[in-house]
């Protein structure tokens, strides 16, 4: 099975949406196999947004990713990485189809409850940022 990376974003975890998010991921077939709640630090975030730092947004991101705690989520199930990409939606919520995670939760463009890895390589780079190989489970 192939596995992805999740992070459930500041603007879900403040708003105590976790669970329905979790429920849309399950229900739609990808197995949680595992998360954690954790409060980035800004060289965290920094570090994990690199590829964003000149974007004009890059500042905003970091105090918007660092300002309430996030779960990390391994996902795992057939093709997950663009299994999940079609479960979140479009980055801008405002381009993502009916019954996705960011057209049901996000609440713009830069808080839209949820990031998953762009490729597999960028998954298991992702995944290896957070968890150790003996904390994900199959
Ligand atoms: P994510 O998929 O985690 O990757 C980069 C993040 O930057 C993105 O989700 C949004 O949270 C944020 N982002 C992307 N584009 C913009 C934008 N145009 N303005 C503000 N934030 C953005």
């Amino acid at each position: 099975m192939d596995k992805t990376f999740s992070i459930i974003k500041p603007d879900a975890t403040k708003r105590k949406i976790t669970g329905s998010i979790n429920k849309l991921i399950e229900d739609r077939g990808l197995k949680i196999v595992a998360q954690k709640l954790i409060k980035l630090s800004e060289n965290q975030a920094k570090e994990f947004y690199s590829i964003h730092k000149e974007k004009p947004f890059f500042n905003d991101l970091i105090e918007y990713m660092t300002s309430e705690p996030v779960v990390v989520q391994v996902l795992s199930g057939e093709n997950a990485v663009e299994s999940y990409r079609n479960i979140m939606g479009a980055t801008n919520p405002e381009n993502a189809e009916p019954g996705t995670i960011r057209k049901l939760f996000a609440l713009n463009v830069q808080e839209n409850s949820v990031h998953g890895s762009d490729s597999p390589e960028n998954a298991m780079k992702e995944i290896e940022f957070f968890f150790k190989s003996d904390e994900i489970f199959s």
